[in-house]
């Protein structure tokens, strides 16, 4: 007998544990509300229908409605999907779905039904239970569906979410797919301003990387150095020294967003991290 949830096409994946927690994305959905409001909004063509995709969403729907109310009310129309590969966790899900908001069984290849788009992506403490190879297929997997202009966030927190980082990877229209717009290094400070917290954290291409030569590393190796050199802005506060910190590593010549009002919520916005 197939299960009630069975769709079309195989989900692409594997069943990982599923621990979640009450307002664990909760500084992330602010993030992204601030990073690219228009992107929420935007109703123009094939966006007008455009879903929100919580892709891996665990034991629990509780951080895929929350993220709903939350982009709501930028567009109180915006459709919101969570997927999950493990059917038990659709079926645990499937009592809060209501208009506008539904749970299905599905992988990184979207369980979208004919006519669905999605216009941003979330998949977060997903990857990091598969092995560093298995990153590129998955992104790639995931854009199948997503509009260009439309967004992968995709990364990795601590249990309660206070430090987080995440790829932020951008459709485009052709080729590559997902063009590596930024790696973001983001903590409401309640464990502290340590780099090495980040560092446990990192998304799955960059965590096995912290080798000398890699590009990550030499990024976390000149942070560091200007953590150390802005050591008595400590004095006024951990947002005041992670700023100024920040505005020391985009002097050695990193591309990091300087704008205060990331600097003062605790956002490291590394931009285009590969080139
Ligand atoms: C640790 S939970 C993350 C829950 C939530 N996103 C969070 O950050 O708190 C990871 C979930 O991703 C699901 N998962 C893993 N691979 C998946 C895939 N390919 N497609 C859909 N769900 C997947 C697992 O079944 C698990 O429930």
């Amino acid at each position: 007998m197939s299960h009630p949830y069975a769709v079309p096409q195989k989900p692409q994946g594997q069943v990982t544990r599923g621990k979640t927690a009450r307002n664990r994305l909760r500084q992330l959905d602010v993030f992204v509300l601030r990073y690219d409001p228009g992107l929420l909004r935007r109703r123009d063509g094939d966006f007008a229908n455009a879903l929100f995709v919580d892709l891996g969403y665990g034991a629990e729907a509780t951080t895929t409605l929350e993220s709903a109310g939350r982009f709501r009310r930028l567009n109180p129309g915006l459709g919101v999907l969570g997927v999950e590969i493990d059917p038990e966790r659709v079926t645990a899900a499937v009592p809060y779905a209501g208009p506008g908001t539904a749970f299905r069984l599905g992988g990184f290849n979207l369980p979208l039904r004919p006519g669905e788009s999605v216009r941003l992506i979330r998949a977060f403490n997903v990857l990091r239970q598969y092995d560093e190879q298995q990153v590129l297929p998955a992104w790639k997997q995931m854009g199948g569906g997503v509009l260009p202009g439309g967004l992968l966030v995709e990364g990795t927190c601590t249990p309660t979410g206070a430090v987080w980082t995440a790829n932020l990877l951008r459709r485009v229209e052709s080729g590559t797919l997902w063009e590596q717009e930024a790696l973001v290094l983001g903590t409401n400070f309640r464990l502290g301003f340590d780099p090495l917290a980040f560092q446990a954290v990192l998304p799955k291409n960059y965590i096995h990387r912290m080798v000398p030569g890699e590009p990550v590393h030499e990024f976390f190796a000149a942070w560091k150095a200007a953590i150390a050199e802005t050591s008595p802005a400590r004095a006024w506060g951990l947002r005041q020294w992670f700023a100024a910190a920040a505005l020391r590593l985009a002097g050695m010549g990193y591309r990091v967003n300087t704008r205060p009002a990331w600097l003062r919520r605790g956002c490291l916005i590394w931009e285009r991290p590969r080139e």
